[in-house]
């Protein structure tokens, strides 16, 4: 496939729309296909078909607004419709080169404004499953171009200048990854993308692969050629059975139109890439973890060095990247480094996907620029505190992250602001909390989840989360002494420094960040048996324990 080849499919695709007067774009990732969006766009093309309207019906994938599914967007004039029925559509069609149907219109300028998307551009707006609508909006221009006018160092340096960090969680320099497996030899290597997406409240990668899935493929074969890898896996958990259909399909149509294979794109540049499904163990998200599983092994960590880039699966030098990570590449190729790290803060490059839950009033997929505060994305985007409610806290990082309070809520989103605020980037879930969230309760949340997702493998952890999940619940059932509290203390700072991977070296975090910022809810549990935001069964257990003493 040369460049003038993806011109012409780009081209009889664009011919193919442009017969049309409107397009219906339906939503059909997994929240708005919770909400039978299949049904809306069926009864959309009904009524196209009846009203003789020169309307084209389309699925894609995510719109954002994941809360106010299912959604529609027609073009060309960007009339965004949410909490569309069936019986909706008579209306919608009927709307067609006419007045829009205002009881529909979703009126949310706010969510849009201020967002900057780079790895969502094509989301919402093409049929993931339809290659040439990817390649309509620029797909596979970066591949052609790395493979017949770049050599592999050439595309290492383009990562590197552009500054990616790895979205998976830690931030690790993308460039600097991919140039150490580049160098491990000349034997086989592999490319894996880590899918896995095991934290609470996250759905990021889940919805690319839902929506977009060839920019991700693109991403990978870039990543392939550039270290010298002949075979990729992508690891996704069983749970997200629409991004598997998706990608199974879309790796089909790649192989298809010749970029993944053998000589692709002319070349002698060999890349295929296969479907490996984890069984939804949040440890298995952790790359060593991940390799044993796709090798067949249980998925537990492994001590590092070496590091995967050394040796990684089956003993090969391996890259591994998150999903997000390797939907930045082909934007880069396409547009430069220059303009890629033009965006961003001085050391947190380009833009963040996250996925905005709990208690705010706009609930979805967000892509921002880095740098942006925590006030703009919650207050601006987000729409703010439903119900009039009083903001209190937003959780970053999933369960390795922590809870950054209103006092911090002007801070610039990056991953060293996160860090030096006690929480952390991770792979961009954002929880926000209102008055009602009892912050010792959300750190026992937290706390059970990595107990119960521990592997076991290492003593600290596996017995650390265990007592420190059971002095929290003591904190909450209002039973707990200063001593107790010494104890938690003590105990996270054993399991932080002693534990073998990052589930246990980070799992004290939530922790110690509501400590930091809420220590006046600890006490009042503590001292009081009280708990103010009226969440812990303490105050009930406490008067319950008067009123046996009065009896007595
Ligand atoms: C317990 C644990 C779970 C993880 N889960 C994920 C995950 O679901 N997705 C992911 O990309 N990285 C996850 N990571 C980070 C990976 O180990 C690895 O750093 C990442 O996939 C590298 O990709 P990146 O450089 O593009 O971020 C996890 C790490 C730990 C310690
Ligand atoms: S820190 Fe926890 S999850 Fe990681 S290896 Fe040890 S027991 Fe397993």
């Amino acid at each position: 496939m040369t460049n003038e080849e993806l011109l012409q499919i780009e081209e009889s695709n664009r011919a193919e729309l442009d017969k049309f007067d409107y397009e219906l774009n339906v939503c059909m990732g997994t929240g708005c296909m919770s909400q039978h969006s299949d049904k809306v766009k069926a009864a959309l093309t009904e009524e196209v078909a009846k009203s003789g309207k020169n309307a084209h019906v389309r699925q894609t994938g995510c719109m954002g607004l994941c809360a106010a599914g299912p959604l529609v967007l027609v073009d060309p004039t960007e009339t965004r419709y949410g909490y569309v029925h069936e019986a909706d559509a008579k209306d919608v069609v009927a709307s067609l080169g006419g007045q829009s149907v205002e009881r529909l219109e979703t009126h949310l300028e706010n969510y849009f404004h201020g967002q900057h998307h780079i790895v969502l551009e094509n989301s919402g707006h093409i049929d993931p499953e339809k290659i040439d609508e990817y390649i309509g909006r620029d797909g596979y221009r970066a591949l052609v171009t790395a493979l017949t006018q770049m050599t592999p160092q050439e595309v290492i340096e383009q990562i590197s200048k552009s500054g990616l960090r790895g979205r998976g969680g830690g931030g690790y320099p993308t460039g600097l990854k991919w140039g150490m497996v580049a160098k491990a030899g000349k034997g086989q290597k592999y490319v894996i993308c880590n899918g896995d997406e095991g934290d609470p409240g996250a759905f990021m990668d889940r919805s690319v692969l839902e929506s977009d899935p060839q920019r991700v493929i693109e991403g990978m074969a870039i990543a392939a050629y550039a270290v010298g890898a002949s075979k990729g896996y992508f690891y996704v958990r069983a749970e997200y059975p629409l991004a598997i259909s998706r990608l199974t399909i879309s790796l089909r149509e790649a192989r298809r139109r010749g970029f993944l294979g053998s000589n692709i794109c002319g070349t002698t540049f060999a890349f295929d890439i296969e479907i490996r499904i984890g069984a939804g163990a949040f440890v298995c998200g952790e790359e060593t973890a991940l390799i044993a599983s796709i090798e067949g092994l249980r998925g537990q960590p492994r001590p590092r060095p070496p590091y995967p880039a050394v040796s990684g699966l089956w003993g090969a030098p391996t890259l591994i990247n998150n999903v997000e990570t390797f939907a930045n590449i082909a934007p880069i190729l396409r547009k430069g480094a220059e303009w890629y790290a033009g965006i961003g803060t001085e050391r947190s490059k380009g833009t963040k996907v996250f996925a905005l839950t709990g208690k705010i009033v706009n609930t979805g997929l967000i892509e921002v620029p880095m740098g942006m505060t925590l006030r703009e994305i919650i207050f601006g985007i987000g729409g703010g505190i439903p119900d009039g409610r009083k903001f209190k806290a937003v959780q970053t990082g999933g369960p390795s992250g922590g809870c950054i309070p209103e006092a911090d809520l002007d801070l610039s989103v990056s991953y060293d602001a996160l860090i030096a605020a006690g929480s952390m980037m991770g792979s961009g879930g954002m929880i926000v909390m209102d008055d009602t969230s009892c912050m010792v309760n959300v750190a026992r949340f937290f706390m059970e989840f990595c107990m119960t997702e521990s592997c076991g493998k290492c003593i600290p952890c596996r017995a650390g989360t265990a007592q420190m999940f059971g002095l929290l619940s003591k904190i909450c059932d209002g039973e707990a002494s200063h001593a107790d509290l010494d104890l938690l203390i003590d105990l996270c700072d054993v399991v932080k420094h002693s534990s073998l991977c990052g589930l246990g070296m980070t799992a004290p975090n939530p922790v110690l960040s509501t400590l930091r910022y809420f220590k006046n809810e600890y006490m009042e549990h503590i001292d009081n048996k009280h708990c103010p935001a009226g969440v812990c069964a303490c105050d009930a257990k406490a008067s319950k324990k008067a009123e046996v003493e009065v009896t007595v």
